[in-house]
């Protein structure tokens, strides 16, 4: 199954209840919301104060997107915000198992991220504690930026492992996403796509939910 989710890091920030009530009549699966800390990445977003205060427009899936420093001290917030995925980087945290084992405790379904440059053996060990594995096709920090290439043998990897250990785990991907590059991503494994500027600088995002939809199908 394809899920298409939109990252409001490229919505209109001012106007955040239309932007997300109109991603899921748009006909979004999830919204991916992004938390930047101005630590582990050069930027600084939203937090769980945003999150409760758009949670009470939409019953839409929060894809919690946690670029931060240690997360784990902030997993209850994150949950009573409204949170319904909550992905931690494993370059983040100094005990991945403790964090992905709290996300599962709060109730949320717990994901996993790895940017462009780690080893994607480096998810090995977590796989019997994941529900989501995101692999990073830009650097973090920043919408706009260009797909890397280089990451499509870690969405390959990744997939590989979890087929090869009978696992279920959809491989969800994030950073450069369009109508192009989704094919690659898609092929390589991906069934969850994060997408920024190639919805919401769309004029029509219901069209470019749809298009996105159709180009990742049409790669299978
Ligand atoms: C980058 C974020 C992405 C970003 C994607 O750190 O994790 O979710 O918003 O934006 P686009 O689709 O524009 O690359
Ligand atoms: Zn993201």
């Amino acid at each position: 199954m394809t899920i298409i989710s939109p990252s409001v890091l490229s919505c209109d920030f001012s106007n955040m209840a239309f932007e997300v009530k109109k991603t899921a009549k748009a006909g979004a699966e999830y919204l991916h919301l992004d938390v930047m800390d101005g630590a582990f990445v050069p930027n600084i977003t939203i937090g769980p104060c945003v999150i409760s205060a758009i949670r009470p427009h939409t019953d839409i899936v929060f894809d919690v997107h946690l670029m931060i420093d240690e997360p784990i001290r902030y997993l209850a917030d994150f949950k009573k915000s409204g949170a319904d995925i909550i992905t931690v980087h494993e370059e983040a945290c100094t005990d991945v198992k403790a964090t992905l084992l709290a996300i599962r405790e709060l109730g949320c379904k717990a994901g996993l991220s790895i940017k462009p440059k780690t080893d994607p053996e480096k998810l090995r060990p977590y796989l019997p504690y994941l529900d989501m594995i995101l692999i990073m096709t830009v650097e973090p920090g920043f919408g706009g930026q260009s797909y890397i290439h280089a990451a499509t043998d870690n969405i390959r990897a990744a997939a590989a492992m979890v087929k090869e250990g009978g696992y279920d785990i959809p491989i969800e991907v994030d950073g450069g996403i369009t109508t192009e590059t989704i094919t690659l991503a898609a092929k390589a494994g991906a069934s969850i796509f994060v997408a920024g500027s190639a919805v919401y600088k769309k004029p029509d995002i219901a069209l470019a939910i749809q298009e996105l939809r159709n180009a990742a199908e049409a790669a299978k």
